[in-house]
C-alpha cells in the first residue's frame, strides 16, 4: 500500500506550512523576502563570538520595550505621585519588582552589550567601505542608548536620581553654544522640578523609543543588504577554505540560545539583587554623599574631575567636554577618514589606539567608581 504524502512523517504538517506560505506567497510574494534573509552568510574565524554582541544588544532592546511598556502600566510621572507609584510597583503588583529589576539591569547589559559591539566592529574593521552607513547608523544608537540611561535615571524621582540629574544637566550646560538652550529645555526652566520629570519621561517613553526604533531597523536593513564584513584573515585563506554558515537559520538558532541563556542570567541576578529605590526626592535636601553617576557615564565624569579650574581664558571643565566632543565625532568619523576597503590588511597600528581606548576607558571607569 503506498503512503500519500499527508501519512509521511511530518507530511501533514508541512503540507498546511506549504498551503499557508503560498496563500501568504500568492498575495505578498514572500518568497523574495525568505531569499532576502537566506542570503547573509557569517565567517567562521577564531574571533566569531564577537559578532554575538550586535544581536545580543538587539534582544535587549526588545526587553526594554516589554519591560518598560508594563512598567508604563503603573507608572505616573509627576512629582508629587512618581516615587509612591514605583514604590507600588516593588510593593504591591504582583511581579513588579521582578518586572523594575529586569528593565534596570538588562538597561545596563544593553550598554555594555553595545559598547562591546562598537570595539569588536573597530577591531574587524566590519566598519570600512561600504559600510560607513551602518557605522553611523551605530553610532546613532550608541548616543540613543546612553540618553536612554540618562533619561530613565531621573524617572523613580528619588534623592540620588535628583541630584544626578543636577548634576548631569549642569554638565550639558556648559557646552559652548547651545549649553543654556539645552539646560533650559531639559529642565524645563532653570532648576530641576516636576517639569523636568515631565520631559525626561516624554523622552525616554516617546521620543527616544521612536528614534531608536527608526534607527535599528535601519541598521538591521543594511547589514541584511550587504551582507556581513569579511575580515582580512579570513579572506587570506584560499576559497576552498573559508568556513561561513548561512544567518538564516543557522546563525539565528544560536542566537536565540544565547538570547535565552541571557535573559536567565538576567532574571536571576534581577531576583537576587532587585533595582534600590532610596528616598523620595527631596529639593531642598542635601545630596547624597558619594553621589556618583552611573558606571557608563564615569569615565566622562573622571576626565571632567581631573581637569583644573581655567584653561587659560577658558573653565577646565568645558574644555574637557569639548575634548570629548571631538573625540566621539573623530569615532563617528572614522570609517569615512580610514579609506581602506572590507578585507585591506593595512592600518594595524589602528589595533593600538583601539587597545589604549578600551583599556584607558576600563580604567578611568575603575579611579571614577573608586575615588571620592
Ligand atoms: C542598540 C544598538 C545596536 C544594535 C541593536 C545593533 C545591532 C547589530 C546587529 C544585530 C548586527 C549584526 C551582527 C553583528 O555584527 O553583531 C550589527 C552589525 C553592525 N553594527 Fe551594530 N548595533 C548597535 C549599535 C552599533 C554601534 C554603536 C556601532 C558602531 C558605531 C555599530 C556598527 C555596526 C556595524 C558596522 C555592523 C556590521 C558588522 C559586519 O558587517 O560585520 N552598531 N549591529
Amino acid at each position: 500500500m503506498s503512503r500519500s504524502p499527508d501519512h509521511a512523517p511530518g507530511g501533514l504538517g508541512r503540507l498546511w506550512a506549504q498551503r499557508l506560505f503560498d496563500w501568504f506567497d500568492r498575495r505578498y510574494q514572500i518568497a523574495g523576502l525568505i531569499e532576502f534573509l537566506r542570503h547573509k552568510d557569517v565567517p567562521i574565524t577564531g574571533m566569531s563570538f564577537l559578532y554575538y554582541f550586535g544581536g545580543i544588544a538587539l534582544f535587549l532592546f526588545v526587553v526594554q520595550v516589554v519591560t518598560g511598556v508594563l512598567l508604563l502600566m503603573y507608572y505616573v510621572p509627576s512629582a508629587d505621585q512618581a516615587y509612591e507609584s514605583v514604590h507600588n510597583i516593588m510593593a504591591k503588583i504582583h511581579f513588579g519588582w521582578l518586572i523594575r529589576s529586569l528593565h534596570a539591569w538588562s538597561a545596563n547589559l544593553l550598554i555594555l552589550s553595545v559598547m562591546i559591539h562598537l570595539f569588536s566592529v573597530f577591531f574587524l574593521r566590519a566598519y570600512r567601505n561600504p559600510r560607513e552607513l551602518t557605522w553611523a547608523t551605530g553610532f546613532g544608537l550608541l548616543g540613543l542608548v546612553f540618553a536612554f540611561g540618562f533619561s530613565g535615571y531621573l524617572l523613580p524621582w528619588n534623592q540620588r536620581a535628583f541630584f544626578a540629574t543636577k548634576v548631569g544637566t549642569d554638565i550639558l550646560g556648559q557646552l559652548p553654544v547651545v549649553g543654556t538652550f539645552l539646560l533650559t529645555v531639559l529642565r524645563g526652566g532653570e532648576e530641576v522640578t516636576g517639569a523636568t520629570l515631565g520631559r525626561f519621561f516624554g523622552l525616554h517613553v516617546a521620543i527616544l523609543p521612536g528614534l531608536a526604533t527608526l534607527l535599528v531597523g535601519g541598521h538591521l536593513l543594511l547589514i541584511q543588504r550587504q551582507g556581513m564584513s569579511h575580515p582580512a584573515a579570513w579572506l587570506k585563506q584560499p576559497p576552498e577554505q573559508r568556513r561561513s554558515m548561512p544567518f538564516f537559520p543557522n546563525f539565528l538558532a544560536r542566537d536565540l540560545l544565547l538570547w535565552f541563556l541571557i535573559l536567565n542570567a538576567v532574571a536571576a541576578v534581577a531576583v537576587f539583587w532587585p533595582a534600590e529605590l532610596g528616598d523620595k526626592a527631596d529639593p531642598f535636601g542635601a545630596a547624597p554623599a558619594g553621589i556618583k553617576p552611573e558606571w557608563y557615564f564615569l569615565s566622562q565624569y573622571q576626565v571632567l574631575k581631573w581637569m583644573p579650574a581655567r584653561i587659560g581664558p577658558i573653565s577646565g571643565e568645558r574644555v574637557g567636554i569639548l575634548a570629548m566632543m571631538f573625540a566621539g565625532l573623530a569615532v563617528f568619523l572614522l570609517p569615512f577618514c580610514d579609506r581602506a576597503v572590507e578585507g585591506d590588511p593595512r592600518r594595524r597600528w589602528l589595533d593600538f589606539f583601539g587597545v589604549a581606548a578600551v583599556t584607558g576607558l576600563i580604567l578611568l571607569t575603575v579611579v571614577g567608581y573608586v575615588s571620592q
